[in-house]
């Protein structure tokens, strides 16, 4: 009799106990499940201890049952509980923002613009070679921009350089870095002067592949004693060799500007042809960079130095032409035009 009572006692135990694990939700009430379930005083375990009350013959059979029921029990916790969990895991992924097992977003990183790049390349190359950056006003007056430099109102070099003028009369935004000549040579005078003055200029233009209402420029400006236009060329070959590359040849193609007496232009040969003549360099084998001369006695006199006693040289350069030039491209707008796919190539 006793024996009959405790393999139906275990039946009805394992059935009951598998039931109620199913109903189970949260982990306090799997933990409390296991306790009363699998512990010590559960219905199992007394088996074990009860074996005593069954036959000798009954006992392993008993023993089998109770060890089956138990291992049932076992392994229908260890699912359940992993269930629990999944479910809880849905559960925080559905209701939480923030996804911590995703993997992260690299912030995008910026850069130099290729016009500011090139600048610094250039500034780079003329601080080896002893100028100093000398910042200078973008918004000038017309005396500055103009007279001092030699180009008085009625000058029809005023024609190739109209700007944008102010509210306020003779207020201008600068056609060229020229004018910080004088603001440089105004600050150091008597003193002997080597600069270099980068900054943003701007002219009223019909806008193209070749023209933009800004642009930089890049002026250098030496001034001292028996300063010649062999310093002029001299200089300006080796900046030439140390920006585009030891084998690069020039040359000097006279030209006229208000504030230099004798002036020049200076062309590099061609890079994509070599001098042969392509497209770029419209069939010609030279690329034109820069403008420069000697400068004229009024505008040394307008900077507050003797032009008996001293003399110097000037060049003005567009650093943006250049880059066109270095990487062959082939619209200016494409500077100011904001379009993230060109900065990102440089
Ligand atoms: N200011 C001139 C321009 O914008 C460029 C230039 C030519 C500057 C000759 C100079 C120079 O200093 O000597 O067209």
């Amino acid at each position: 009799m006793a024996e009959i009572d405790l393999f139906s006692q275990l039946e009805t135990f394992g059935q009951e106990s598998l039931s109620a694990l199913a109903a189970i939700s949260d982990e306090a009430g799997l933990a409390q499940w296991r306790t009363a379930r699998l512990g010590k005083a559960s219905v199992v375990q007394q088996v074990f201890s009860r074996m005593k009350e069954a036959s000798k013959e009954d006992r392993p059979k008993l023993g089998q049952a109770a060890n089956k029921v138990r291992v049932a029990l076992e392994e229908a916790y260890e699912a359940r509980a992993e269930e629990l969990r999944q479910q809880a895991l849905q559960a925080s992924l559905a209701n939480d923002t923030l996804d911590i097992t995703l993997p992260g977003r690299r912030p995008r990183q910026g850069r130099m613009h290729p016009a500011v790049q090139n600048i610094n390349d250039i500034l780079e190359v003329l601080s080896h070679m002893g100028f100093q950056v000398f910042r200078t006003p973008e918004v000038e007056t017309d005396e500055y921009n103009f007279e001092l430099l030699n180009i008085p109102h009625y000058h029809p070099a005023r024609d190739m350089q109209d700007t944008f003028y102010t509210t306020n009369p003779n207020v201008v935004l600068r056609t060229h870095t020229s004018p910080g000549q004088i603001h440089s040579m105004r600050k150091f005078a008597p003193e002997p002067v080597r600069v270099a003055l980068p900054g943003m200029c701007f002219r009223y233009e019909q806008i193209s592949a070749r023209h933009e209402i800004q642009f930089n420029q890049i002026e250098l400006l030496a001034v001292g004693h028996n300063i010649t236009f062999g310093d002029v060329k001299g200089t300006l070959e080796d900046f030439a060799r140390r920006l585009f590359g030891e084998n690069v040849r020039t040359r000097f193609r006279p030209s006229y500007f208000p504030f230099t007496e004798p002036s020049a232009e200076m062309d590099v040969e061609c890079f994509l042809c070599g001098g042969k003549g392509c497209q770029m360099c419209k069939n010609s084998g030279w690329l034109e960079i820069l403008g420069c001369g000697m400068i004229h006695p009024t505008v040394l006199q307008n900077g507050g130095y003797d032009p008996n006693e001293f003399s110097g040289w000037a060049a003005g350069m567009g650093p943006e032409r250049i880059t066109i030039l270095r990487h062959y491209i082939d619209d200016i707008r494409n500077f100011w035009g904001n379009d993230i796919r060109f900065l990102e190539q440089f």
